[in-house]
């Protein structure tokens, strides 16, 4: 049975408006020890016992390595205006610094120039988690000198194709790479340690400023910013101390970014909690972190609710949730965006990341994916609110293209609007791409009319 979705889409979107969908390397890309790739913090983390649910790894995953024309054919069916991508750092350069490996590089020449050839504009990601092992064998982001190896690592893909990408993304989500790779330890490199935590953020942040003022040095001429994966955190009742674990949680996953990102500082109220735990800031550090850019993306998928005895649990609120468990709360994007508007004098917004995982099934040459279909819907309503209500709202991406490796959850959750299987690679267009497709056809209808209507 079908059920029935709202997918009407009351606002208009300005033609300059970049609709996209996005990818990470780890995730999609496989040939893991190919070609001269090194292995990564995330090849060597799949290896332990209990990391992964279905205990898998990104060594095949969706082969895109070398299925990378027809997925990019895909891409380009879809009528996008941008593909978000990452290069596997440890790909490029395996050690993390010395030499360079020139088919790795090679990949992501004719990657992006296959993007040119179709029309779609390569939106690049430097980092999105997979560090290269010797580097993390090193210390990783906690060692200070992983932060010079970073800025010569963007140095070096800038040279390579700073002249044809649109956009450069420095780090995707500090926040999950410091708090879940080093705090909880449920992502790579499995660390449980607050302090290592809240210093591998601080050298995330730091790679990220530095990245930037070389990468302007440098001439560069495409645009310039970072990923957050943010959220409004709300009380899970009116009492005073649920109120209080609220401020406590936003001032952890954002304000713990957005301050110094751009206005130079840390919230003092965590760096009083933080106590011995406060990551060692050096001289001016932070005035290297909060430079300028040309864009900040986030990626949404629910909101954060917060309650002092951490007993609150997604699964009783009543809201719809999707297959990881995340509740279905579009409201909360539109809040997000209002706030970072109000609180931050923030460059234009892209959402980068939005999407859902749910229990898809194949029916023949179909998937009949309506919720996926209804939460995209309902997220992009969200964005046309907050660009209505005057956030300088500059696109929307949906994650993902592929169903692919998600992390600690194995290839068991499918996040893609195309379905992957995995035992053939063979790909089917999802009704929910069917339906992104149609959609970005009615835009650009309704955005040329307006155009030529004046
Ligand atoms: C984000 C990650 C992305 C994907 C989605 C579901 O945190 O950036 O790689 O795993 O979640």
């Amino acid at each position: 049975m079908t059920a029935s979705v709202s997918t009407a889409i009351p606002h208009d979107f300005p033609s300059s408006f970049v609709w996209g969908v996005a990818t990470s390397a780890f995730q999609i890309e496989g040939a893991a020890a190919e070609d001269g790739k090194g292995p990564s913090n995330w090849d060597r983390f799949c290896e332990r016992p209990g990391a992964i649910a279905d205990h898998s790894n990104g060594n095949t995953a969706c082969d895109h390595y070398y299925r990378w024309e027809p997925d990019l054919d895909l891409v380009a069916s879809l009528g996008v205006d941008a593909y978000r991508f990452s290069v596997s750092w440890p790909r490029v350069r395996p050690g993390g610094q010395g030499a360079w490996n020139a088919k790795g590089l090679d990949f992501y020449e004719r990657l992006v120039d296959g993007l040119l050839q179709r029309g779609v504009q390569p939106y690049l990601t430097l980092h999105h988690w997979d560090l290269p092992l010797e580097l993390q064998d090193a210390g990783g982001w906690a060692n200070r000198d992983t932060v010079f190896r970073f800025v010569e690592y963007a140095q070096g893909m800038h040279s390579r194709l700073g002249d044809r990408v649109a956009s450069i993304t420095t780090h995707n989500e500090p926040w999950v790479m410091a708090t879940l790779g080093h705090e909880t330890g449920l992502f790579a490199p499995g660390i449980r340690d607050r302090a290592t935590a809240m210093q591998a953020a601080h050298h995330l942040l730091l790679s990220h400023g530095l990245a930037v003022q070389a990468l302007r040095a440098d001439g560069c001429r495409c645009d310039l910013g970072i990923v957050l994966n943010l959220s409004p955190v709300q009380a899970a009742s009116s009492a005073a101390a649920d109120i209080a674990q609220a401020q406590h949680d936003d001032g952890r996953l954002l304000r713990w970014y957005m301050d110094p990102l751009f206005e130079a500082r840390y919230p003092d109220d965590i760096c009083a909690f933080l106590g011995p735990d406060m990551p060692r800031v050096e001289a001016d550090d932070l005035l290297q972190i909060a430079q300028p850019l040309d864009f900040l993306g986030i990626n949404y998928y629910s909101r954060s609710v917060a309650s002092a005895s951490g007993q609150w649990q997604a699964a009783h609120s009543g809201l719809a949730l999707t297959d990881m468990g995340w509740e279905i709360y579009p409201q909360g994007l539109t809040e997000l965006l209002l706030r970072l508007h109000r609180d931050y004098r923030v460059p234009p917004l892209f959402v980068t990341e939005n999407g859902g995982a749910f229990k898809d099934a194949l029916h023949g040459d179909r998937v009949h994916d309506a919720e996926r279909t209804a939460y995209i819907a309902a997220h992009i309503a969200a964005v046309g609110e907050a660009l209505r209500e005057g956030v300088p709202m500059a696109g929307y991406m949906v994650w993902s293209l592929l169903d692919n490796f998600e992390w600690a959850s194995g290839y068991e959750k499918r996040f893609g609007i195309v379905h992957v299987d995995y035992a053939t690679q063979q790909r089917t267009l999802k009704d929910s791409a069917l339906w992104y497709r149609d959609f970005l056809k009615t835009q650009r209808a309704a955005a040329d009319a307006g155009v030529r209507g004046g």
